[in-house]
């Protein structure tokens, strides 16, 4: 039986939930250029389209030079969720993969700051990208809490400096699986690790649910039905 949410009513500001008027007035500016952008969407997706809509792997080397100056932001309801997660277990150290513009980046930063401050690790290949990121995060002021790494994920990860509370995974699907086991023996017991567009991608992802679904590797997932599925796992750890 699945799990039925109600859907957050439009009027509710999703990101009002951290309080804090210059990360929201941040967020107001980053969503509004993610819409205008939004409408133009398909063209950027016109040569992928058709393995989006069969189904197939995408060409996930293509997608840089399509998705380079696009968002891709978690939506804001989304980053509620991941600020509400990293309080509840009062997340100090918490890893990115997928930075982009940083959008996700400033609700976990916004967490760590509010648990008594910590680091959000984040990675983004592209350094344009990441130029930009870093600005959005000294506007939003919280850029002291965030250690933006520029580089391939599987690289980038490998040494977070001790252990991880929480992981987000949303970054290109052909290597999350490699990215997951990069940070995984840096895991605490009882770390969330959240997976975004589960369904979307599903033909690039399904190793890394089923490795997360083999009771074997140390992890108990659901697939909530926010956007096109976010998974959300605790790590147990392996026995
Ligand atoms: C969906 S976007 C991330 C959106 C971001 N989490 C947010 O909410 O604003 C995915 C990003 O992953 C980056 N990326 C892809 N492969 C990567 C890799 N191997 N290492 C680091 N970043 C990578 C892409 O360049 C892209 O900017």
């Amino acid at each position: 039986m699945p799990i039925r949410f109600v859907p957050t009513a439009p009027e509710v500001d999703c990101h009002a939930i951290l309080q804090d008027p210059k990360i929201e007035a941040v967020l107001d500016r980053c969503y509004r250029e993610w819409a205008a952008q939004r409408r133009g969407l398909i063209f950027h997706f016109l040569p992928q389209l058709h393995r989006l809509l069969f189904k197939q792997k995408m060409d996930w080397q293509k997608m840089f030079g399509i998705t380079k100056d696009l968002y891709l932001p978690l939506e804001a309801e989304q980053g509620g969720l991941l600020y509400v997660a990293a309080r509840a277990i009062g997340a100090r150290r918490v890893v990115e993969y997928g930075t982009s513009f940083g959008v996700s980046t400033l609700y976990l930063a916004a967490a760590v700051r509010d648990n008594g401050g910590g680091t959000v690790i984040g990675t983004e290949i592209l350094p344009e990208k990441a130029e930009v990121a870093r600005s959005n995060f000294k506007e939003a002021g919280v850029d002291e809490f965030i250690d933006l790494r520029v580089g391939d994920a599987r690289e980038t990860l490998e040494d977070c400096g001790g252990e991880v509370d929480l992981v987000l995974l949303d970054g290109w699907k052909d290597i999350e699986l490699d990215v997951l086991k990069t940070i995984e023996p840096q895991l605490r017991r009882g770390a969330l690790v959240f997976t975004d567009n589960v369904h979307t991608f599903e033909a690039d992802n399904h190793e890394q649910r089923e490795y997360m679904a083999d009771p074997r590797n140390g992890y108990r997932a659901v697939v909530l039905p926010v956007k096109d599925g976010m998974e959300v796992a605790v790590y147990t750890g392996r026995e």
